[in-house]
């Protein structure tokens, strides 16, 4: 579905259910549309503070940085998701603000559902796996 966005999408699914084989209610919809509103605001723009709160504290990579963005910027002329890959001190900056303020805790508890072998062990189902919650200081 060239063009089409992520309500388009779940139009689709839901109009298609039989042939798609899953059923999304009006409900449902509405659901998953506010899920990503919730779980992708709030985290960005917690991140972004963070990455220009460590660049502010750090003005050494904060000017590498700039230089990088201008010189990307003045070969291409626009951003794109290609020149951003291209942007290694941009990466390098974002990924060390996720190592020391993680917008949200990673590796959620999870439960199985059925029993499964891990390291040598088999652990039963519907017991707890021990989360491994990463929180910030
Ligand atoms: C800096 C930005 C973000 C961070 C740090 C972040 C972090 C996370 C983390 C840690 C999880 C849980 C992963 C797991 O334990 O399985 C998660 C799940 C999720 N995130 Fe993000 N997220 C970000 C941006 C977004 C954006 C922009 C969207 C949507 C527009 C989004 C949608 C979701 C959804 C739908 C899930 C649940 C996935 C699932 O359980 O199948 N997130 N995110």
């Amino acid at each position: 579905m060239e063009g089409s966005d992520l309500i388009d999408v779940l139009l689709n699914v839901q109009e298609n259910d039989e042939e798609i084989g899953v059923s999304l209610s009006r409900n449902n919809i509405k659901a998953i549309i506010l899920d990503m509103f919730l779980a992708g605001t709030d985290t960005v723009s917690t991140a972004l503070d963070w990455t220009m709160t460590e660049l502010m504290k750090n003005p050494k990579e904060m000017k590498n940085v700039q230089d990088e963005i201008r010189s990307v910027i003045g070969t291409h002329g626009r951003l794109t998701e290609e020149t951003i890959e291209k942007m290694t001190h941009l990466n390098a900056a974002i990924k060390e603000t996720f190592r020391l303020h993680p917008p949200a805790p990673l590796l959620r508890s999870r439960i199985y559902l059925r029993t499964v072998p891990v390291k040598l062990q088999y652990q039963p189902a519907y017991v707890s796996c021990p989360p491994l919650s990463v929180g910030s200081a």
